[in-house]
């Protein structure tokens, strides 16, 4: 893992440690991506309901309040299930730009039960910002908040 990421996710654990709710973590979450990693314009989640993503906890310039499945990049990793690191995102056909400052871009599903329950949606100003190393260091924070999704209420 990266060291910063290594930092990041033990910043994660602690902050997450004593709260009773998950808006309150992922809150706190997306000030801690959004602060801790360079080039990072906008770190937050969108959360699925009903087959569709809506706008959770972040930091950033306000963003789209709704995502269908398999559109931009957030409904492609809901579809997929799968991480989608994105390079270039002007590339990416049907890209959802809600920065203009954006470049390149990293989303992770959260799973619970086997299905996603959430996406965490990094942006950066610059482009190729994320590796394959972020892919597998931001899988394994994923899997830490699927923790939370799991033991926490929302509210
Ligand atoms: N770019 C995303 C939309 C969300 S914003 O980046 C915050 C997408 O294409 O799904």
């Amino acid at each position: 893992m990266k060291r910063i990421n290594e930092e990041i996710l033990a910043e994660i654990k602690s902050i997450t440690d004593g709260s009773k709710y998950l808006i309150s973590d992922l809150s706190n979450v997306s000030f801690i991506l959004f602060h801790r990693l360079d080039g990072v314009n906008w770190a937050g989640f969108y959360l699925q309901k009903d087959g569709a993503l809506h706008l959770g906890p972040f930091c950033g310039k306000p963003a789209c309040i709704y995502i269908e499945r398999g559109k931009g990049v957030c409904g492609t990793a809901l579809a997929s299930e799968k991480p989608v690191c994105v390079p270039d995102v002007h590339r990416f056909p049907g890209h959802i730009a809600c920065d203009g400052d954006s470049n390149s871009e990293l989303v992770v599903p959260i799973f619970m039960g086997g299905k996603v329950v959430a996406v965490l949606d990094l942006d950066s100003v610059l482009f190729s910002r994320f590796d394959d190393e972020d892919v597998q260091d931001f899988l394994k924070i994923a899997q830490y908040l699927e923790t939370l999704f799991e033991k926490k209420a929302c509210i």
